[in-house]
């Protein structure tokens, strides 16, 4: 089927399926562990079942979600490879779960106990990981309590525990002395099953930032998000895999015209020309998830070279001063990503707007058409 992408909306993402592929198999090939793709909110913006589904297709052995409803769409789409909801599932959600064969975060012994009342209500085991707070203070028992929730696990028959793990908080920073304390005390937690004699669950530590600065956390499999769609965690990570980034945001030129000096430009007119210029304006705003901090901030890429933006975001356009030579309208415009070799990296962006790249790729709205492809050709719009 070909897709036509000139009725579309010029603002739109490119999602580049073989690099998301390619990301995936270096980190397999690096770690030599299973791999847990996370593909939390919407896949850290990408797109839950495509990113989902290409995860598997690259070998990931299981898929890492922070809510009910993204499993259960998993589940629906027909994905039957396992699932792991990562947050504390709410009481009236754990059935669903459960019937759907949906692996269960276990962050307390109150949390165990609901969970097993609702197994034995549906004559069906909860598949759970047992969750441990090992400096975090997010969800799960405290590493030296662990060993009752241990001990109520393995003493029910309604429940099977397909894994044990903890969150690291400071791997991005590979000098943090954090991620040492963290791993002794997840090790510490997991040897409750070696001095009973019960078998030793899946345990998982390493998120990007642990695949990354610390190998010692891999263990028996890694969490990756962030990396996985070619972003780096922390400013100081150094990308020691060729990963590259999957998505892309582009948009055109909707409008073009030369100004005189000293024009105002956009809401509050805080930006004036500082010389007779030409002012493009881009169609997208802080309503496509692209940050209104970026207002007369950072640049975007047309005909090759960086244009810097003039005023305000608005919530749907943007305007950029593109200097003496005036572009066309429908030019191609580039805000993340590569045009004739320039390039602009979303950490960059995310800098520029006071955040991390995790909060403006989970930001791009709904309203973005998602264009995916596969060897450099559109094939499917989400
Ligand atoms: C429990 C858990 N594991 C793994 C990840 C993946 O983290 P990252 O995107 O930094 O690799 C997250 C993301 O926040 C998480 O909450």
């Amino acid at each position: 089927m070909s897709i036509d992408l000139q009725t579309l909306r010029p603002s739109r993402i490119e999602i580049n399926l073989d690099t998301y592929a390619e990301n995936l198999r270096h980190i397999r090939q690096h770690t030599g562990v299973p791999l847990m793709a996370i593909v939390k909110a919407n896949a850290y913006g990408h797109g839950l079942l495509p990113m989902a589904r290409q995860a598997l297709q690259a070998g990931a052995q299981q898929l890492g979600v922070a809510i009910p409803e993204e499993a259960l769409a998993l589940r629906q789409a027909g994905i039957s490879a396992p699932i792991l909801v990562l947050g504390a599932v709410p009481r009236a959600q754990l059935a669903a779960c459960i019937h759907a064969g949906i692996e269960i975060t276990v962050p307390s012994e109150p949390g165990l106990a609901q969970a097993l009342a609702v197994a034995e209500g549906l004559g069906k085991k909860a598949l759970v990981h047992l969750k441990i707070d090992t400096g975090m203070a997010r969800i799960g028992v405290p590493a030296e309590k662990a060993a009752p929730l241990i001990e109520a696990a393995l003493a029910s028959p309604w429940c099977h525990i397909q894994g044990i793990f903890s969150h690291l908080a400071c791997a991005d920073e590979p000098d943090s002395a954090m991620t040492a304390t963290q791993l002794e005390r997840f090790l510490s937690a997991c040897e409750y099953f070696q001095r009973i004699g019960a078998a030793m669950p899946v345990r998982h530590l390493a998120n990007s930032g642990g695949v990354m600065n610390f190998p010692e956390t891999w263990l028996d499999m890694v969490r990756p998000g962030i990396m996985s769609y070619g972003v780096l965690p922390g400013k100081e990570c150094r990308a020691q895999l060729p990963l590259q980034p999957v998505l892309a945001l582009k948009s055109v030129v909707a409008h073009s015209k030369p100004v005189k000096a000293d024009t105002p430009v956009g809401y509050g007119a805080t930006w004036r020309s500082p010389g007779a210029t030409h002012i493009a304006t881009i169609p997208l705003g802080y309503g496509d998830g692209w940050s209104r901090q970026l207002s007369s901030r950072g640049a975007v890429l047309i005909d090759g070279r960086r244009r810097a933006i003039a005023g305000r975001i608005c919530m749907d356009q943007f305007m950029v001063d593109t200097g003496a030579q005036p572009v066309a309208a429908g030019q191609e415009v580039v805000l993340i990503g590569e045009q004739q070799g320039a390039r602009i990296r979303i950490e960059e962006v995310a800098e520029l707007a006071g955040t991390i790249g995790y909060e403006l790729l989970t930001h791009m709205s709904a309203r973005l058409p998602r264009v995916y492809l596969k060897n450099g050709q559109p094939v499917m719009v989400g």
